[in-house]
């Protein structure tokens, strides 16, 4: 059961690699074809560039380097369109951290009065992007090469270790004021994490989660299916041979055409099997969204994301007991105990009814972590409808649910 399980999430995740990735190459080939004709321009050098900047809002990109090496792009759009006047270091400051296979794009897929970047900065906060190692704007090492395996060789562990307090350390410098933090699926993850080691909590104001993600032992059934057809044994060994999981490699991208072939499933469907049953997505935000993600991680993250399917408790990367006995000296890895998270420190959750990744029944196990939690400092947001795309790409997301994160913020300055 177990290693099913451990299966069925290598395949989920798998299958978004190829939904996104079957249809970028489509949308690659129309670009080739234009290029006959005119040049093509030179690529942007950074998010500020490529999105920002065109809807006339101030924007500038930053570095941050890990305690681990890597280099780290951060972007900051200080204010929002209309508010030229107003001093800029009164703002509250907000970071924004995104989920897995995306990166600070997530935030800034629809129209301004309909993405959170651009909604924040519009309402008054400093905003700031933070990019994950190993996405297309966050490639750079002091010392490791992209194109080598020591690149890759890290999980979601290292995003809590050295990752994660770089980004708010150098927010919290910047501004010299507490921040409020927004995270999206792995994104709420690794502050889980990370508040329940006592980390960055003294560096924030509160924190708001969409699509919490600590436990993922109840993902839902139409990817069940698929499991059963498919050949996933070998799908894992040759996957576990590449450090970099990138959805749009050739090996990558080879083996899941094959397994899609294998698996007699309607591949373009899977995004939906996925993430849910998206009530409100705008056909080009998903577009826009083709053309820039999905965006590489490494497959030891992957497999990290696996075992919390297999063991559901939510632990440090699990190795085997004689390699966990190096790592860790003891045969099982350490405990993330969410229940240590501090009880006063203002949580906003937000989760949907329709949600594939993050499920109700695992949404109810973290909330029963944080049962001891200050009833004044926790607030709870479902959302019927919402599916996993939802909450970061809905065209309804800012009545639904923005406008009640600016509201917590407010009360928690
Ligand atoms: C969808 O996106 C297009 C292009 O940005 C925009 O013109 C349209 O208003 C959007 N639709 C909705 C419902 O937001
Ligand atoms: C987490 O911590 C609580 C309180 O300290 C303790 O009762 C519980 O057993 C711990 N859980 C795990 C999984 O270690």
């Amino acid at each position: 059961m177990a290693r099913e399980c451990m299966r069925l999430v290598l395949l989920l995740i798998v299958h978004l690699g190829l939904t996104y990735g079957s249809r970028r190459a489509n949308l690659l080939r129309s670009h080739a074809d234009m290029v006959v004709v005119n040049p093509p321009a030179p690529e942007p050098s950074g998010l500020c560039e490529a999105v920002v900047t065109p809807h006339g809002y101030p924007c500038k990109e930053y570095e941050v380097t890990t305690g681990d090496g890597y280099i780290l792009s951060l972007q900051n759009i200080p204010r929002g369109r209309l508010q030229k006047g107003i001093e800029e270091g009164k703002r509250q400051p907000v970071l924004l951290q995104h989920g897995i296979l995306m990166d600070g794009m997530t935030w800034l897929l629809d129209n301004p009065d309909e993405s959170l970047g651009y909604i924040l900065a519009d309402s008054g906060f400093d905003v700031w992007i933070a990019n994950t190692r190993g996405t297309q704007y966050s490639l750079n090492h002091q010392y490791l090469d992209p194109k080598k395996k020591a690149y890759w060789a890290w999980s979601w562990d290292e995003l809590v270790e050295y990752e994660l307090p770089a980004i708010v350390g150098f927010v919290h410098t910047q501004t010299g004021q507490k921040i409020h933090y927004v995270g999206h699926s792995l994104g709420t993850l690794v502050a889980l994490a990370s508040f329940s080691e006592g980390r960055l909590v003294d560096m924030l104001k509160s924190a708001a989660f969409l699509c919490p993600i600590a436990y993922l032992s109840h993902m839902t059934t139409p990817i069940g299916q698929v499991a059963a057809k498919a050949f996933i044994g070998e799908i894992m060994s040759s996957l576990l041979g590449i450090p970099e999981f990138n959805p749009k490699e050739l090996v990558v991208a080879d083996i899941l055409t094959g397994l899609c072939k294998q698996s007699g499933f309607n591949c373009y469907d899977l995004f939906t099997s996925l993430t849910g049953k998206n009530c409100c997505l705008n056909s080009s935000t998903v577009e826009l969204f083709l053309k820039f993600e999905p965006q590489p991680t490494s497959t030891k993250n992957m497999v990290h994301l696996a075992q919390m399917v297999r063991n559901g408790i939510l632990t440090k990367f699990d190795y085997g007991p004689a390699m966990n006995m190096l790592h860790y000296a003891h045969f099982n890895p350490p405990v993330y105990n969410l229940s240590h998270i501090p009880n006063d420190l203002p949580l906003f959750l937000g989760y949907g009814g329709q949600d594939a990744l993050s499920v109700v029944p695992d949404v109810q196990l973290l909330l029963d972590s944080l049962k001891f939690h200050d009833v004044d400092k926790l607030s709870i947001q479902f959302v019927e409808d919402f599916a996993h795309a939802d909450f970061v790409m809905g065209v309804t997301a800012k009545s639904i649910v923005y406008d009640a994160i600016i509201a917590f913020f407010n009360r928690h300055y």
